[in-house]
């Protein structure tokens, strides 16, 4: 581009020509050369006077010089010489100076004041000055524009600083209201404190999702350093939230053979509050997904049962208040069955959702609406009819019907049986498949009085045998000859501490006496 600046000035220059070449008194005489007159080569004899031409008063002569150097040869090339019209860079410099420091730029050019003073011309490069920030907005005089950029250079950061701050306590205010998803509590660990009515939102990490029930999602998740299980209920299930944990808040309810309540929380704001019930978790998780994919040996089998009924027997007792504890009045769970009976380490089990249990308070109705509820597959005949009493032994015994229909899973896969073990079947799965309408349940437990099936290879084992005759017993259609729970959990807890030495013969091993070997029949 300078190239072309340079050549077009050469030529423009180059016409104008010198002015005059004599002297004129208070003229102002400059050298004239223009290389393209002069055949491309600097020669002495081409070097003209000139005669700077007439100017405003207030106007200055100066002459100039523009000249190329070649960095390669390093050699500088005369271009062009003469008068040059007022320009304050010129002013009162006797000697033609180049001083820009750039040796890349290939063409220089010097000012000067005076006559002649062209003739003379040489490059001196001063350091260069940084240019000035050119900013951006608008200018403003020099001490405004400081204090303004000072302004900007304070204000910026910390207007940044307090957006990072508000965004924060509203991040942080919003993850305690709707929980930690996946995300590592910050609180340091701390003991888990007895059940509280509300415990106030916790640092609850969610790991996933272990089961899915009638009542949302139950997830695996971490409180402090424990690991926990949170039920999760969706708004329109907040009735079974406020039922469970009415229930959990009983006196006397804090038994080995009842899930551990650790506390409820609402999360979440109007639009999408969510209800969490917390809990003790069990690896194993229910007895229907453990029998899903293992079977139980007869020791097994018989812990599960013993502490199955033993947590039921619980639930189903009035316990009048004591020194440590409140009245504890009788409870029907309502929704039995081995989904809801959780396996713990142990190989006990523990008894679990309390969303449909139903509080007798003595002398007060049950104050039940509707008989017709849990599920389908473990209804009892009286259920499935819609003919029960009220009353708290007739919710009992239904509780005792599915009872029975649970110790048929366990014997199923139980491997003291005599012959190859089955895939797990739900009960009646056989009969009526995986979804039973109320009517099929109705035409098979009401109509054909049908029960699960119970193989001969089971009976020949005497503690499977006797296992087999308490589910019968369990599960007659006769609701008021059904056992009690407390009879179920007496049975088994026997028959626990009794090992069988062959299928016959029974021993029974208390702790007081010698071995007492019993005849198969006497039990
Ligand atoms: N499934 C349902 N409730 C559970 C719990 N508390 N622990 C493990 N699995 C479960």
């Amino acid at each position: 581009m300078s190239v072309y600046i340079v050549t077009l000035l050469c030529i423009i220059l180059g016409l104008l020509g010198p002015i005059s070449a004599h002297d004129v008194k208070g003229s102002t005489y400059c050298e004239f050369y223009n290389e393209t007159m002069c055949g491309g080569e600097f020669k002495e004899d081409c070097v003209e006077k000139e005669m700077c031409g007439p100017h405003d008063p207030d106007k200055r002569n100066h002459c100039y010089v523009l000249w190329q150097y070649d960095s390669v040869t390093q050699k500088s090339t005369t271009k062009l010489k003469g008068c040059f019209l007022d320009s304050k860079e010129c002013y009162d410099k006797q000697r033609c100076v180049e001083k820009n420091a750039d040796r890349k730029k290939q063409h220089f050019f010097c000012c000067c004041d005076g006559n002649m003073c062209n003739r003379n011309f040489s490059w001196d490069p001063q350091p260069t000055i940084p240019p000035p920030i050119v900013q951006e907005y608008e200018p403003v005089p020099n001490t405004e524009q400081q204090l303004f950029t000072f302004m900007m250079l304070i204000s910026i950061p910390a207007l940044l600083l307090f957006l990072i701050f508000i965004f924060s306590v509203f991040y942080y205010c919003r993850r305690k209201k709707l929980g930690y998803f996946n995300e590592i509590p910050t609180m340091e660990p701390g003991p888990i404190s007895q059940p509280s009515p509300n415990l106030g939102n916790r640092p609850i990490q969610l790991v996933e999702i272990k089961a899915r029930g009638r009542f949302g999602a139950v997830w695996k998740a971490k409180l402090h350093s424990e690991i926990v299980a949170v039920k999760v209920f969706p708004q329109q299930d907040k009735q079974s939230w406020v039922t469970e944990q009415e229930i959990f808040k009983l006196a006397h309810m804090d038994h080995e053979d009842i899930l551990r309540f650790i506390g409820v929380e609402k999360r979440g704001d109007s639009v999408l509050i969510e209800f969490w019930l917390i809990t003790a978790y069990h690896e194993k998780g229910s007895l229907c997904d453990y029998l899903k994919a293992n079977v139980v040996s007869w020791p097994e089998m018989c812990r599960i049962a013993e502490s199955m009924a033993r947590g039921l027997m619980h639930l189903h007792e009035e316990i009048p208040a004591n020194k440590a504890d409140g009245y504890k009045p009788a409870v029907a769970h309502r929704d039995f069955k081995s989904k809801n009976v959780l396996l713990k380490n142990d190989m006990t089990a523990c008894i679990a959702d309390f969303g449909l249990a139903l509080i007798f308070h003595p002398g007060k109705p049950c104050g039940d609406t509707h008989g017709q509820v849990g599920t389908r597959r473990y209804m009892a005949p009286e259920v499935l009819e819609g003919a029960i009493n009220f009353t708290r032994d007739s919710f009992l015994r239904i509780d005792m019907y599915a009872c029975g229909l649970v110790l048929w899973e366990l014997a199923s896969r139980c491997t003291a049986q005599d012959g190859p073990i089955g895939e797990y079947r739900l009960p009646f799965e056989e009969e009526i498949g995986l979804h039973p309408s109320l009517e099929d349940m109705q035409e098979c437990v009401v109509a054909k009085k049908e029960r699960p099936l119970i193989l001969e290879t089971w009976r020949k084992h005497p503690g499977l045998l006797a296992i087999c005759d308490t589910m019968e017993e369990c599960w007659d259609h006769d609701a008021e000859a059904r056992l009690s729970a407390s009879c179920v959990m007496e049975r088994v807890a026997c028959l626990s501490r009794t090992t069988i030495l062959n299928s016959s013969t029974l021993i029974r091993v208390d702790n007081a006496s010698e071995p007492l070997i019993t005849k198969e029949s006497s039990m």
